[in-house]
Parts: C-alpha cells; sequence; structure tokens
C-alpha cells in the first residue's frame, strides 16, 4: 500500500525525523547514535539488492527505531551496572512505547515494523513477542542488526567501544541466532570492505565524534561549527575549541565548564533537512 506520494511527503518526513531527535535531546550519551543506525541500514538494503523505495523505508524506520526509548526511566536507561529484572523489563517496553507513540502519524505504517520489531532476534530470545526468523519483517532485522553492530562499536560513559573486527567477530559467532544469517554475512562483507568506516564513530557525514578527556568520544561538532568555536561534551559538560585546519577537524581541551544555556540540547536541523531531501525524499512513494 502506497502511504505517500505527494507535496505532503516533505513535511510528513520532517515531522517524523523532528520527533526521533527527541530521543537524542533527551539522552547525551548517545549522540549520532540514530544517524549511523539509519546509515548502516540503508547501506545494509542497498547492498543486499534492495531498491530505493525499500532503502529509504528501512533508512527511516532505522532513524525512528528508538522512539520508545523516552518513555523509559534515566536511572534504568543510563544504569552503567547489570540491569535486575524487573528494570530490563522495563527496558523491554520501549519497542511497544515507540509504535504507540508514533500515533496516528500518516508514515506510522511505513516505519512501525522496524520500531515496533527491532528487538526480535532470529533465535526466539528477542522481545516484545519472540518472534522467530522468518516471523520477524526484514526492515527489523536490519535494523536490530546494525542497532547492535553501533551499540558494541560506540563509547559509553562507562565502558569503551570495541574495534569494529570484534565487532564482526561477535556477529559472525551469532550468525542464525541473534542475527539474521543472510543478512549479517551481507553487512560484514560490507563492514571488512571498509564501506561503513565513514559512518563508524560519526554523527553526520565526514564528521568522527571528538573525544572529551574525561568522556572519549562523545562530543558532537555540527557542520555550523567553525574554527574557535566552543563545543561542549553533553555527558560531563566539558568545554573545547573546534579546530577545523585544511580538511581536517580535531578539538582542543579547554578548562571550562558549559552552563545551562550552552548545554541545551539542540536539533540538527542541517541534518534532518538533508537526510529527508537527499536520502528520503528520493524514495517516494513510501509503502509499508
Ligand atoms: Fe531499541
Amino acid at each position: 500500500m502506497e502511504i505517500i506520494r505527494t507535496a505532503d511527503a516533505e513535511p510528513l518526513l520532517h515531522s517524523l525525523l523532528s520527533l526521533a531527535w527527541v530521543v537524542e535531546a533527551r539522552d547525551p550519551y548517545t549522540g549520532g547514535h540514530l544517524w549511523r543506525v539509519s546509515q548502516f541500514s540503508m547501506l545494509l538494503a542497498k547492498a543486499i539488492g534492495l531498491g530505493k523505495r525499500e532503502i529509504a523505508r528501512i533508512g527511516l524506520g532505522g532513524f525512528l527505531h528508538d522512539l520508545g526509548k523516552i518513555g523509559i526511566p534515566d536511572a534504568i536507561l543510563n544504569k552503567p551496572d547489570r540491569l535486575t529484572e524487573e528494570e530490563y523489563a522495563v527496558i523491554k517496553t520501549h519497542p511497544r512505547i515507540g509504535a504507540e507513540l508514533l500515533g496516528a502519524h500518516p508514515l506510522r505504517p511505513v516505519i512501525e515494523n522496524a520500531v515496533y520489531l527491532h528487538h526480535e532476534t532470529p533465535d526466539g530470545k528477542g522481545y516484545p513477542n519472540g518472534y522467530v526468523a522468518d516471523k520477524i519483517p526484514m526492515d527489523a532485522r536490519i535494523v536490530g542488526l546494525t542497532d547492535a553492530f553501533d551499540a558494541m562499536t560506540s563509547t559509553r560513559p562507562y565502558r569503551k567501544g570495541m574495534p569494529t573486527a570484534k565487532a564482526l567477530e561477535i556477529i559472525t559467532a551469532n550468525l542464525g541466532g541473534q542475527f539474521d544469517r543472510e543478512l549479517g554475512e551481507a553487512f560484514i562483507a560490507v563492514a571488512r570492505a571498509g564501506l561503513a568506516d565513514a559512518i563508524i564513530g560519526h554523527t553526520e557525514p565526514h564528521i568522527p565524534l571528538q573525544a572529551c578527556v574525561e568522556c572519549g568520544p562523545t562530543i558532537l561538532i555540527t557542520r555550523r561549527q567553525l574554527d574557535g568555536d566552543i563545543a561542549y561534551c553533553r555527558a560531563c559538560g566539558g568545554g573545547v575549541r573546534v579546530r577545523r585546519q585544511g580538511g581536517s577537524l580535531t578539538v582542543e581541551d579547554m578548562d571550562l565548564h558549559g552552563d545551562a544555556e550552552t548545554l541545551a540540547p539542540r536539533p540538527d536541523s542541517d541534518l534532518i533537512r538533508d537526510l529527508v531531501a537527499d536520502q528520503f525524499l528520493p524514495g517516494l512513494p513510501l509503502a509499508a
């Protein structure tokens, strides 16, 4: 069923990406996660030969997949230690919360599978339904795989991200279990060929996360931040000076702490605009 192909498409896509950004605004530790999962998912969709409509649909689902995390308390979402059974039960509600929060949005049918079923795993040990293999729609299998890869290769305040090769070994060891065998193999091939390198550790094209001395790679720089600007780590509040020389981007540590105003989250409107124009609009008409 075709969902949109009209002049409504652009504002609808904007509204959906803005909605997804609420999760980034709330959780400073997930900087760039939605963008990376979206990009990895589109890369994989392309690698397995899907057409541009499917690629756009899957990329959109990747961007929205964690919407329901907005409904999970910080104390559980960011808990550095092992979760209790009760806390894990709360985490497991986020796919359903996400699907419900999409409400009557006209694009809900396009992305609902990715949002609601991205934690189902082929071995039936996933949640919320414990679906096995073919019962899990492809969009959810793709987003589930790339979400796990990004989680493994990203640094959190309480643990360092693992090298790509190690994450790929883990995927290899769990093919047919946590990960779909065919999709997993395709993703491993793509990543080993270096095609994911421009996404891993990045928050938008050509902009890698920058390292805060305290917290590791947590500082998000946007394309609007120029040489000499100050950027902040939203995990610890520390400030750094942005250095752009030639094509390179680095940061210098400053003895500076952000205030309420400078540490407030902001949507990356440029990124949202480009994603809509360059990656999602070309996939019209979108269909479930
Ligand atoms: Fe999730």
